[in-house]
């Protein structure tokens, strides 16, 4: 994100479905302002650095700007196809997307799909679905395990997206 924002074109992130904000700290340390934004957050309320709102998906897409930074952590596998590409849509407009999840692959280990089946989150995409987001050219796009004992429990992924226009030009 540092090596994006070179020319200082993004001033603030975005950190939807944030749980607690612990982002904040990133967002200090680039020295850009914090919205976060989750349904399950107790209000609104100013934390240094930034700002939490009680607010789902949908209704924090309405606040974008060309010089936001959004992030989905942890996320997407928590909403349905017809919010992903409503939020997808609306963020093509800001400076980058940062998305990390869960992917779904047949090859993942038994304990893994297990846990992604007790998961609260309903939507765990398969990795095809996020090697090319429509709109959307990928950056830094890595898939990597969470290790328990050896055991790689969490297929996960982690990936920079530009709106396509201003990774072309
Ligand atoms: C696995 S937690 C990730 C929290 C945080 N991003 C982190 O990495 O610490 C998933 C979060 O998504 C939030 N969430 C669930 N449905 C959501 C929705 N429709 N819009 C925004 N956030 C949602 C939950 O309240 C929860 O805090």
């Amino acid at each position: 994100m540092q090596m994006q924002n070179q020319p200082g074109c993004i001033r603030r992130m975005v950190d939807i479905g944030c749980g607690p904000g612990w982002l904040v700290r990133t967002a200090r340390r680039l020295g850009i302002d914090y919205l976060g934004a989750d349904p399950a957050h107790h209000g609104d309320c100013d934390i240094a650095g930034g700002r939490i709102e009680q607010r789902d998906a949908l209704n924090t897409i309405e606040e974008l700007k060309d010089s936001d930074v959004v992030i989905l952590n942890g996320v997407v596998h928590h909403l349905d196809d017809l919010t992903l590409e409503k939020v997808l849509c609306s963020s093509k407009k800001c400076a980058a997307t940062i998305i990390c999840d869960h992917r779904a692959e047949p090859s993942n280990h038994l304990v893994n799909r297990i846990l992604q089946r007790l998961d609260r989150g309903r939507f765990i995409r398969p990795w095809d679905y996020f090697q090319s987001l429509t709109g959307y050219a990928s950056q830094m796009l890595e898939p990597f395990e969470i290790r328990w004992f050896g055991i790689p429990i969490w297929s996960y992924f982690a990936g920079l997206y530009l709106p396509k226009d201003v990774s072309d030009g």
